[in-house]
């Protein structure tokens, strides 16, 4: 009886702390891409391939009533979820954006920053999608990549590039938004405990991009 109730403890114990690291570890993040992405109160942020809306929440939070988040996403049941978890946390500062795998959905010139966190290598046609990132950022906009290292035990993914595993080495994402309009100003390679996880801010540059994907890159398509 006493061992199976400090069995229990020690069980909620070791809950409590990685809720405590989990939820820390979150909050240093969103600071890393507000910085990041130079958020200020009034800012027009885009979430790309939100998910479930956990950092479209806390960015909408972090830019105020007076900013506007726009959430975009390809999956409706996501869609709704975020609609619903943003208006549960009391925000009205947001927009839920449908995008397909070409188009973000977003406005033209809406967006002084935007945020693609664990999303781009999830693109199953990442050139026009980085033309359209490219015409919906505001000039001088930035762009905030979040993504891993090919991963080789992850599940595969279908219909994108073949880059070696799921994810995208850094160096071929350098390539890949030089191409495209956009100049690295920023390389995390310490951006969490998770060594393999880095984060790119790129900005907008005036040039507009080339409208044809770089072969050497994407040629390899699967599916
Ligand atoms: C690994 S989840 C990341 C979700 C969220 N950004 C996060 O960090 O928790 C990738 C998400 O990207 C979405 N996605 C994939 N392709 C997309 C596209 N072309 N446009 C918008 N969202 C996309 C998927 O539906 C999925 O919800």
């Amino acid at each position: 009886m006493t061992g199976s109730i400090s069995r229990n403890a020690c069980h909620a114990l070791l809950a409590l702390a990685l809720f405590v690291s989990c939820t820390w570890a979150r909050a240093a993040e969103v600071d890393r891409i507000a910085e990041a992405l130079e958020l200020r109160p009034g800012a027009v942020v885009a979430d790309v391939g939100a998910g479930d809306g956990e950092w479209s929440e806390a960015l909408a939070e972090r830019i105020g009533a007076s900013g506007h988040l726009f959430a975009t996403e390809v999956d409706s049941d996501l869609m709704d979820r975020i609609h619903t978890r943003l208006e549960a946390a009391g925000l009205i500062n947001f927009t839920v954006v449908e995008g397909d795998q070409e188009r973000t959905g977003l406005p033209e010139g809406c967006c002084d920053a935007a945020l693609l966190r664990m999303v781009y290598h999830h693109f199953e046609r990442p050139a026009p999608m980085r033309a359209d990132l490219w015409r919906a950022l505001k000039p001088d906009g930035l762009l905030a990549i979040v993504d891993i290292v090919p991963q080789k035990g992850w599940r595969e993914l279908d219909k994108v590039p073949d880059r070696g595993g799921h994810g995208i080495p850094i160096d071929a994402l350098v390539l890949e938004m030089g191409g495209s309009g956009f100049e690295l100003v920023a390389r995390h390679t310490d951006w969490s405990a998770d060594e393999d996880r880095y984060c790119l801010v790129f900005r907008k540059v005036p040039d507009p991009p080339a409208p044809e994907p770089e072969p050497s890159l994407e040629a390899g398509e699967k599916g």
